[in-house]
C-alpha cells in the first residue's frame, strides 16, 4: 500500500504546530535574498572558469542559459507546491503528498547531496580565496592544511604535492555558521542580507568594469572544436558544461524549505522562488560574458579562483581584495542557506518519525533546530575538509536534478489527485511545463560523468537500507493506519 499525507492534513498539522515549532518571520525580500544567498556563489565565481577551460570555451555561456532554462520549468513547479503545502520539508514533503512516503524518503535522503553537499562543495572554494586573501596579506597558511588529502596542490615554485592534509579554513567557516543558524532563523536572515548585498555590488562592478577590457579575438572560437571525447568542447561540451554549472542554479528551492519560517507563504513562496532565480539568471550570463571576453578560457585550466584571475588584467589592484572579500561573502551566504536548508529538510523527516526525534528539537529560545544544526556542522565539516571539490560538485548536481524531476512529476500527479485545492500560485500549461522539466532534467542528468551515478546509486541504497531498518518502523503515518487496520 502506498502511504500518502493528504495535502489538507499537511496544512492542518502546520496550522496545529503554529507556536510550538518553527517561527514566521520572514517576508517576500527576505525570501528573495534568501533565494539569491543560496544560487549565486561558487557557480559563478569558480565553475565558469572551470567549464570555460575543459568543457565549452566562451561557449560557458549557452551552458548557463541551457541550465537556467531547465530551472525555470521546474522552479515553477517548486512555486506552485509552495504556494499551496507551506511546511519547511519542500521537496520531500510534497512527495509525501504525491507520491507516498517511500518516494519522499528517497528524495529526502537525495536532498542530502544537494544541500549538505552544495555546503561543502562552496565551503571548499570559500577556502581557495580566503587563502588567497591571507597570502595578500602576508599570512601564508601551510598548503597541506588548505587541501583535502585527495586534491593536488600546485606549489608557487611550480612543484605539485599529491595531496594535502585537511581543509582547515573549510570546516571553520562551516562551523562559524552552523552557529549562527542555531542561534536564530531571523539573526541568520539579517545576515544574509547584508552578505547578498555586498557580493551583487561586486558582480555588477565586476561586469561594468570588466565591459571595457573585453578583446573580441577571445570569443573565436565561439564554440572550441570538439577534442574527439564526448563533453569536451564542441556541442557536447556545451551539454556538459550546462549538466555542471547547473551547480550554479541550485539555493532557489531553498526558499521553499523556509515556507515554514514565512510570513505570508502563498503569496511570497513564488516570489522568492521565481524572483531570485531570474536575477540569477540576467547576472551569470552578463558575468560569464565578461569574464570569458577578458582572458582566453586557456587561462583558466586548473585555476580553482578564475574570476579573480580575469580581474587581475583589469589592472586594478586596488581591488583585488575587496573582490576577494565579496566574494567570501557570496559563498558564505550560499554555504549559511544551504546548511539551513538542510536542517529544515530533516525537520519535517523528523517530525513525520522517518528520522530519530533529534532533527526536530527546537531550542526553548532560540526556535531553531539546534541539534540538527549541531550534526550536520560535524557532518559538512568532515566532507569539506577531507573530499576532493569536483567530486562534491558532480554529486551535487546529480541529486538536484533528480529531485527536480520528481518535484515536476508530483505537479502532474497533484493536479489529478487535488485539483481544487487552494494554491497561491499555478503552473501554466500543466502537463507540458512539468514534462519539459522533467526532460531537460534528465537531459542535464545524462551529461553527468559516469561516476555520479554510480555514486547516487550507492547513496541511494544506503538510503534505501535505512529506511526498512529505522524510518519505516518508526513512521508516525504508518503506526497510525495500522492503529485504523487493527
Ligand atoms: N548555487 C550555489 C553556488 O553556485 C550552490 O554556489
Amino acid at each position: 500500500m502506498i502511504l500518502k499525507k493528504s495535502i489538507e492534513r499537511l496544512v492542518s498539522e502546520n496550522e496545529q504546530n503554529e507556536g510550538a515549532g518553527l517561527k514566521r518571520s520572514l517576508g517576500p525580500l527576505n525570501l528573495v535574498a534568501l533565494g539569491i544567498g543560496a544560487i549565486v556563489g561558487a557557480g559563478i565565481f569558480s565553475l565558469t572558469g572551470i567549464v570555460a577551460a575543459e568543457n565549452a570555451g566562451p561557449a560557458v555561456i549557452l551552458s548557463f542559459i541551457l541550465a537556467a532554462v531547465a530551472c525555470a520549468f521546474c522552479a515553477l513547479c517548486y512555486a506552485e507546491y509552495a504556494s499551496m503545502i507551506p511546511v519547511a520539508g519542500s521537496a520531500y514533503t510534497y512527495t509525501y503528498a504525491t507520491m507516498g512516503e517511500f518516494m519522499a524518503w528517497i528524495i529526502g535522503w537525495d536532498l542530502v547531496l544537494e544541500y549538505a553537499l552544495a555546503s561543502a562543495t562552496v565551503a571548499v572554494s570559500w577556502s581557495s580565496y580566503a587563502t588567497k586573501l591571507l597570502a595578500q596579506l602576508h599570512i601564508n597558511l601551510p598548503p597541506e592544511l588548505t587541501s583535502s588529502p585527495f586534491d593536488p596542490i600546485k606549489l608557487a615554485d611550480g612543484s605539485t604535492l599529491s595531496g594535502g592534509i585537511v581543509n582547515l579554513p573549510a570546516i571553520v567557516i562551516v562551523a562559524l555558521l552552523s552557529l549562527v543558524l542555531a542561534k536564530g532563523t531571523k539573526e541568520s536572515a539579517t545576515m544574509n542580507n547584508l552578505l547578498v548585498l555586498l557580493k551583487l555590488s561586486v558582480i555588477v562592478l565586476f561586469i561594468v568594469l570588466g565591459w571595457s577590457f573585453i578583446q573580441q579575438e577571445n570569443y573565436h572560437p565561439f564554440i572550441p572544436e570538439n577534442t574527439g571525447e564526448f563533453g569536451h568542447f564542441g556541442w557536447s561540451g556545451i551539454v556538459r558544461g550546462a549538466a555542471v554549472v547547473f551547480f550554479g542554479f541550485i539555493g532557489f528551492d531553498a526558499v521553499s524549505t523556509a515556507a515554514q519560517e514565512s510570513k505570508n507563504p502563498q503569496k511570497d513562496m513564488p516570489i522568492g522562488i521565481i524572483g531570485s532565480l531570474l536575477v540569477a539568471t540576467v547576472l551569470y550570463v552578463a558575468f560569464s560574458y565578461v569574464m570569458t571576453g577578458m582572458v582566453s578560457y586557456k587561462t583558466f585550466i586548473g585555476d580553482a579562483s578564475p574570476a579573480a584571475t580575469a580581474f587581475a588584467v583589469t589592472g586594478f589592484h586596488f581591488l583585488n581584495s575587496a573582490l576577494i572579500i565579496a566574494i567570501l561573502a557570496g559563498y558564505t551566504s550560499v554555504i549559511l542557506v544551504m546548511l539551513m536548508g538542510q536542517s529544515r529538510v530533516f525537520y519535517s523527516m523528523s517530525k513525520d518519525g522517518l528520522l530519530p526525534s533529534f532533527f526536530s528539537d527546537i531550542h526553548s529560545k532560540f526556535k531553531t533546530p539546534w541539534k540538527s544544526n549541531l550534526f550536520f556542522m560535524v557532518f559538512v565539516s568532515l566532507l569539506a575538509g577531507f573530499v576532493p571539490i569536483s567530486d562534491l560538485g558532480h554529486m551535487v548536481s546529480i541529486g538536484t536534478l533528480f529531485a527536480f524531476s520528481l518535484v515536476s512529476l508530483g505537479i502532474i500527479i497533484l493536479r489529478k489527485i487535488s485539483p481544487d485545492a487552494k494554491r497561491g500560485f499555478r503552473v501554466p500549461l500543466v502537463p507540458f511545463v512539468p514534462i519539459l522539466g522533467i526532460g531537460v532534467c534528465v537531459f542535464l542528468m545524462t551529461g553527468l560523468p559516469l561516476e555520479s551515478w554510480e555514486r547516487l546509486f550507492i547513496w541511494m541504497a544506503i538510503g534505501i537500507v535505512f529506511y526498512f531498518l529505522y524510518g519505516k518502523r518508526h513512521s508516525k503515518l504508518r503506526k497510525e493506519q495500522e492503529h485504523l487496520d487493527q
